[in-house]
Formats: structure tokens, sequence, C-alpha cells
């Protein structure tokens, strides 16, 4: 089996790596992938050197059975075909496809069946918040379907990619040396801050990464949950928390 990474050297690209080199995965070969910035760029592998080549269209996915994408909703949209097209399975962990009928969105522990069915050759990962959450409300919806879910997250600035915990480290260094603390990544300083506002402010006065939550969860659990979620962005290198309340039906 021949996989790919898209987007090697990325918070979530390196993850992959990390994963994949401590787990037992029969593979042939791992080509990694990324944009003109990270190609040429080196990462140890089991004991190789892997070069990350630039993703370009072209057939370099031809003998490729399974992709691992995270470059961005942009680049998962312009290269899908380009990926797919000679029968790879694209596992995109970008918001690209998320919400498209014709592409499951799975979480193996919750439903792990929907990947079986993938027309476009695409699997879509959900957001990050999302997937921690339904792993905990599928084991409740085995006992009684769940009817609202009330949730408060506590966000890493590793959920921001690798310039969101490049900027937090900054701001310590700059905080340590007495100097002006550079903010560009995040809403407001993130250090020594809790910033409730990840992504952008909807119509209703959810931010977009809150109504993830809601209808990202309602298409993995084939469900009329009602969820009603506060995004919060605090000063932790890794790992998201969640606080979550949920009724079940006949409450
Ligand atoms: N961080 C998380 O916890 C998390 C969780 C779930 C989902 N995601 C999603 O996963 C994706 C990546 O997130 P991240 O946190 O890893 O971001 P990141 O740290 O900013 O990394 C982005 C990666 O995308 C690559 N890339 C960007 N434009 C490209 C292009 N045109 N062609 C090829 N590669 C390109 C970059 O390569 P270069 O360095 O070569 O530019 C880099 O490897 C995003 O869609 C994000 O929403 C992230």
């Amino acid at each position: 089996m021949k996989i790919a990474i898209v987007g090697a050297s990325g918070a979530v690209g390196q993850e992959f790596l990390r994963i994949l080199s401590e787990r037992d995965l029969k593979m042939d070969e791992l080509v990694l992938f990324g944009s003109k910035r990270s190609a040429g760029t080196t990462y140890d592998f089991k004991g190789k050197k892997l070069t990350v080549k630039e993703l370009k269209h072209g057939d370099d996915f031809k003998d490729i059975d399974i992709a691992l994408t995270s470059a961005g909703a942009s680049t998962s949209k312009e290269f899908a075909d380009t990926i797919t097209k000679y029968g790879a399975v694209m596992i995109d962990n970008s918001s690209a496809f998320r919400m498209e009928d014709d592409i499951p969105l799975v979480v193996p522990e919750v439903n792990a069946a929907d990947a079986k069915k993938r027309p476009r050759n695409i699997i879509a990962n959900p957001n990050c918040t999302t997937i921690q959450m339904v792993v905990a409300l599928k084991a409740l919806e085995n006992l009684s379907h769940v009817k609202r879910v009330h949730i408060s997250s506590y966000q890493s600035a590793s959920g921001a990619g690798a310039m969101g915990m490049e900027e937090l480290e900054n701001q310590v260094k700059q905080y340590v040396a007495g100097e002006p603390i550079t903010v560009e990544k995040f809403a407001y300083q993130l250090l020594f801050n809790v910033i409730p506002h990840i992504d952008v402010f909807q119509d209703n006065g959810y931010t977009k990464e809150e109504m993830k939550m809601f209808y990202e969860t309602r298409k993995i659990m084939h469900s009329d949950v009602q969820v009603s979620a506060t995004t919060v962005r605090v000063p932790v290198m890794r790992a998201h928390s969640e606080s979550i309340w949920s009724k079940p039906k006949n409450r």
C-alpha cells in the first residue's frame, strides 16, 4: 500500500508522520507533499529521509492508495480531482467537503460504516472539537437518544496550525524580553488570555467554528440533536478540552 501526506510540514501533517511511524501499518511507500514553501524539506521516517514534493496537477497520485490531506480547504478543493482520479482515497482534514451530501463525514468510533459509501473517493474528517465530542455522545446515544447538547470548548493554539503555536511561543518570548507582543493569527493576544472567538461570526451570533459543531454532529450521528456551542481559544500549546451538557429524549 502507498500512502501520501499532503501538507506534511503542517501541524496536522507532522502528527500524521508521527502516528504512522508509531503504528505497524503495512506500507510500501510514503510520499510527502507540500507547497513550494516546504518542497525539498526532508523528514525522518522510520530511519529513512523523505523529501517533500511540490503538489502539482499531474500524475503523482497514480500509484497512491490513500492520501491524507491537510493543506487547507482551498487546496483540497483545487486538488481533489488530481488526487482521486486514479483511484486514491482522499481522507481530507479540511472543511472543504464536510457537509456535501455525496461525501461521508466519518469518525471511526461513531459511524465507520459511512466510509464504505464514497462515490467521489473522498472521506471527510470533522472539525477537531466535533470529533472528540461525538465519541462521548455516541456512548450516551446508545443508551438514550440525545436531544440537546450545550458545549463549551477550551481550544489550544495547535488548532490554529503551526503558525498558531509559533505565535503563542513568540508571545511568551516577547513578554519575557519586555518587548511589544505581536498579534497576527488570533483575534487578540492569546498569552494570559482566553478568546471566545474562533473563526468568523455568523448572522445568528454564533461563530463558524460553533456552527460546525451543530451541523457536523447531526451529519455524523444521523441525528436531529440540537447543539449550542461556545468555542474558546486558551493559551495552551496542544490538546483541546470540552465541557459537555446533554439532555436525553425523555427528560
Ligand atoms: N490544527 C488542527 O488541530 C486541525 C484539526 C483538524 C483539521 N485541521 C485542518 O487541517 C488543515 C491543515 O491544518 P494545520 O493546522 O496542519 O495547518 P498548518 O500548520 O498551517 O499547515 C498547513 C499545511 O498545508 C500546506 N499547504 C498550504 N498550501 C498548500 C498548497 N497550495 N499546496 C500544498 N500544500 C499546501 C502547507 O505546506 P507548506 O508548508 O509547504 O506551505 C502546510 O504543510 C486545515 O484545513 C485545518 O482546518 C486542523
